[in-house]
């Protein structure tokens, strides 16, 4: 190990807004110090929530994930934010209204009220979880959050902030290798991909199709890849041994982080992951 990230602190300390879809990355304290002298575009071809971006504003972005409705969420909420929170504010809420929505077809709906019912559906779902069947509908059942959350319900002015940043964003709806095509020299890459592991039972539903074990190989090419070009890159995998093997070659520290997107409250635990990067800087300031 030659590097050391800064100590993680609380992060909703370190965080200043927090996430467009609930889900709470813990690891960011310890992310943060790299993206912080972006030049080129801040790329994140696995962006689920997004929570760095947000975060961190860039300038220029590319945000991609294979996740058909949460692109279209994006889209939507870029183009016309008022027209979604109408949609949004048209929602009725309850447990017996959680599920009629839950069982609307997305390709029955206009692109704001496909965002709207994502939204939705993120934020009175149980944990904030995402997760489908494998014909691809949402099945998480409902879980308002508590009276005592510090946050409200539905946060407009959040959404409407979330659509400033995401006009600054290219949004790919597809493989990772796709949005990867578009990277330039320069550019910041933040990969955080499903971790996929023979290991142990980790949470990685996602999407139907979502990345497995065989993609590693395809993921290492597009690290070395990365590297050639001369763009920066950052990736974060659970500790395991798949991840010792994807990262060998690029600094990997472990770090610790707790899991808060699984089961039951219970079941939470600390966890460890690998980040690893090629930054020469990172690497040569820890010297
Ligand atoms: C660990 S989450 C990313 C979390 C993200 N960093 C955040 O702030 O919320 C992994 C994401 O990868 C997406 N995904 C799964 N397989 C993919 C693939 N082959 N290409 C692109 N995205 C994929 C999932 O839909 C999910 O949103």
């Amino acid at each position: 190990m030659c590097w050391q990230p800064m100590a993680a602190g609380d992060s909703h300390r370190v965080l200043h807004r927090p996430a467009l879809f609930s889900v709470i990355c813990l690891s960011l304290p310890f992310l943060k110090p790299f993206c912080e002298q972006i030049t080129g575009n801040y790329v994140e071809p696995f962006a689920g929530s997004a929570c760095l971006f947000f975060d961190m504003e860039p300038e220029g972005a590319i945000l991609g994930d294979l996740n058909r409705e949460l692109m279209c969420a994006m889209r939507a909420i870029r183009r016309d934010v008022y027209r979604v929170l109408e949609c949004l504010r048209r929602l009725p809420r309850g447990k017996a209204a959680y599920y009629r929505i839950r069982a609307m077809k997305p390709d029955e709906l206009s692109e704001p009220e496909i965002a709207a019912r994502f939204l939705y559906l993120n934020r009175y779902c149980f944990n904030g979880l995402y997760r489908t069947n494998l014909a691809g509908g949402f099945n998480v059942p409902y879980g308002p959050p508590k009276k005592s959350s510090p946050h409200p319900e539905v946060d407009e002015d959040l959404i409407v902030s979330a659509s400033r940043l995401l006009r600054r964003a290219l949004l790919v709806n597809g493989d990772f290798e796709e949005t990867l095509r578009h990277v330039e020299p320069g550019d910041f890459v933040y990969l955080d991909p499903p971790y996929a592991t023979d290991e142990a039972r980790v949470f990685r539903e996602y999407v139907p199709g979502s990345f497995s074990t065989h993609d590693l190989a395809r993921l290492s090419d597009a690290l070395s890849r990365l590297d050639q070009i001369g763009a920066e890159f950052l990736i974060s995998y659970c500790d395991s041994a798949e991840a010792e093997a994807l990262l060998r070659k690029w600094n990997p520290v472990r770090i610790p982080t707790r899991r808060n997107i699984a089961g039951f409250v219970g079941h939470r635990r600390i966890a460890h992951e690998l980040i690893a990067t090629n930054s020469r800087k990172v690497v040569a300031n820890a010297k």
